[in-house]
């Protein structure tokens, strides 16, 4: 009797369904927040120094993640060519995270070290001095413009809000790590250590 109500009563039922429904996801996605493996840091993960966080930042402003992800599979083909699958440990200090899903250039989760700062920088000033068939924009902007840092101590402070450990040293140093640098030094020095924490990644 009472499944004819529902079955009568198209209202009612697309609401029940929406809330049978939520309860799967609920039952998928909440456990997540409450898992170790997805919201512990993995070991000797340190917060962004100031000048690589302004690199962060650039890479934000550019849209590097427009073409680059920055997120291994889990599948031979992926770590056969990046390195260590990534794991969700490695993001934790990530606000917003840059995982992206466009693939035209490569991966980056792991192209810490990969290069020398040299080889970045001729690549970030023309990619084709490198390599030679890139179709990767040119950045010779970075080259010009050098950081002020004038607000690099308060994105840090926004940051430790969400929960990234940095210490007040940190902070009030932020300003003179970063003032004066060269924003290709920044990015250079973001791009540097992307995947180099967890232990025999390459
Ligand atoms: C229009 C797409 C596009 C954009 C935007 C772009 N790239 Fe690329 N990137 C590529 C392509 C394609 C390659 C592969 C060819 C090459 O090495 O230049 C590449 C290669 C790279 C590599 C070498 C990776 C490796 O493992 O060999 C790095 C590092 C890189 N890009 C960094 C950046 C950064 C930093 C930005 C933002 C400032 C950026 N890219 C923006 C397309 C792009």
């Amino acid at each position: 009797m009472r499944h004819e109500i529902v079955e009568k009563n198209v209202g009612l039922l697309a609401v029940l369904i929406l809330v049978v429904i939520s309860f799967a996801g609920l039952a998928e996605i909440v456990p997540l927040f409450f898992q170790k493996q997805t919201t512990e840091p993995v070991e000797g993960l340190e917060p962004l120094s100031a000048l690589e966080l302004e690199g962060r930042d650039i890479y934000r402003r550019e849209g590097c993640v427009g073409c680059h992800s920055q997120m291994i599979r889990p599948f031979r083909a992926e770590t056969e060519r990046y390195g260590h699958y990534s794991v969700a440990g490695e993001s934790v200090y990530d606000h917003n995270f840059l995982w992206g899903s466009k693939r035209t250039g490569p991966d980056l989760a792991r192209v810490g070290g990969r290069y020398s700062d040299d080889w970045h920088r001729a690549h970030m000033y023309n990619p084709r001095d490198v390599v030679p068939e890139s179709v990767m924009p040119a950045y010779p902007w970075l080259f010009e413009r050098t950081l002020d840092g004038q607000h690099t101590a308060d994105k840090m402070r926004a940051l430790r809000e969400l929960g990234v450990p940095y210490s007040d040293e940190q902070i009030e140093g932020a300003r003179s790590e970063v003032r004066g640098e060269q924003e290709i030094t920044a990015l250079i020095a973001y791009l540097q250590q992307l995947g180099t924490v967890l232990e025999g990644t390459r």
